[in-house]
């Protein structure tokens, strides 16, 4: 078995590959003069695991151009951060169902697909192959309990999140809870008090996704009038759009942690040991 990786994944990529005990292949990433992405992929041999986020627009076509270049129905993809599936509704008369355009596109050429922490479990009806998705709440769990906090309040922003949240707690023994979140647009939120008093705790706000940051900013505040010694920020998918790390630095959040699904400077735990147990196991 091989591991070959798109650029938003390479590091994640490398280590599904030494957790597996595979080889990874080189490729190399072009472009055309007139932009058009290119790549070429080194020997392939049997069985390929394709490992790619899709966290941008070129992310995506890179990822559709690997899955081409590697050619066989019997290769297994992994898309560990699957962007555009938030859009999983038509909210407005002419807009797409996003979710399922991108779904269709990645089940072409492949026999298997896997994600992590998808944004909603029904989006994995799109896939036109067998879709599993796979949970970091544990691995984040056992990242906090390194925190060295004293009996954190783990915190979903939404009730949206308070199931993961209680995933999280339960891998300590923490307390958890959730806020009542009202978005107001792409980059705003209203939120609403809480029942556990927060006064005096370090509390740890945990979210599938850090987009803008303007829901856990928000979140921050609140906690913060309420008392809160200190606030952290840990989530799976570190998108981080717009200067989102500064904005929750800015609003007194002490620490902003995400996994390795989208590489960023604040990746502070792995999926690498899900995703290759999953792949192990099917
Ligand atoms: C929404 O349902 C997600 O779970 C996250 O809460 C959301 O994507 C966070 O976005 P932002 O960081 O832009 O507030």
């Amino acid at each position: 078995m091989k591991v070959v990786c798109t650029e938003s994944s390479q590091i994640l990529g490398a280590r599904i590959a030494d957790s597996l005990g595979a080889g990874l292949v080189d490729v190399k990433f072009t472009r055309f003069p007139d932009g058009e992405l290119y790549l070429r992929t080194g020997p392939l041999d049997g069985e390929t695991v394709i490992v790619g986020s899709v966290t941008s627009p070129e992310a995506f076509v890179q990822l559709v151009l690997l899955v081409d270049a590697c050619d066989s129905s019997w290769n297994r993809l992994v898309v560990p951060y699957m962007g555009y599936a938030r859009q999983d509704k038509r909210f407005q008369p002419g807009e797409p169902l996003s979710a399922r355009a991108v779904a269709k596109v990645l089940s072409r050429g492949v026999a298997e697909l896997f994600s992590v922490n998808i944004h909603d479990e029904g989006v994995l009806c799109h896939f036109e192959v067998p879709a599993v998705n796979l949970s970091l709440a544990t691995d984040l769990g056992r990242y906090i309990g390194g925190m060295d906090l004293e009996h954190p309040l783990i915190l979903a922003p939404d009730d949206g999140a308070s199931a993961f949240a209680r995933e999280v707690a339960a891998a300590g023994g923490w307390d958890s809870d959730h806020l009542d979140k009202t978005r107001l647009s792409g980059e705003e939120v209203r939120m609403a008090e809480k029942t556990i008093d927060a006064s005096g705790r370090d509390v740890v706000i945990v979210d599938d996704i850090i987009s803008t940051g303007g829901t856990i900013s928000t979140a921050a505040g609140l906690l913060y009038q309420q008392g809160a010694k200190n606030v952290h920020a840990a989530c799976v998918h570190g998108v981080l759009a717009g200067g989102a790390y500064a904005r929750l630095r800015a609003a007194g959040v002490r620490d902003v942690a995400c996994s390795d699904t989208c590489e960023r400077g604040c990746s502070r735990y792995s999926a690498a040991q899900a995703i290759a147990a999953a792949l192990r196991s099917c």
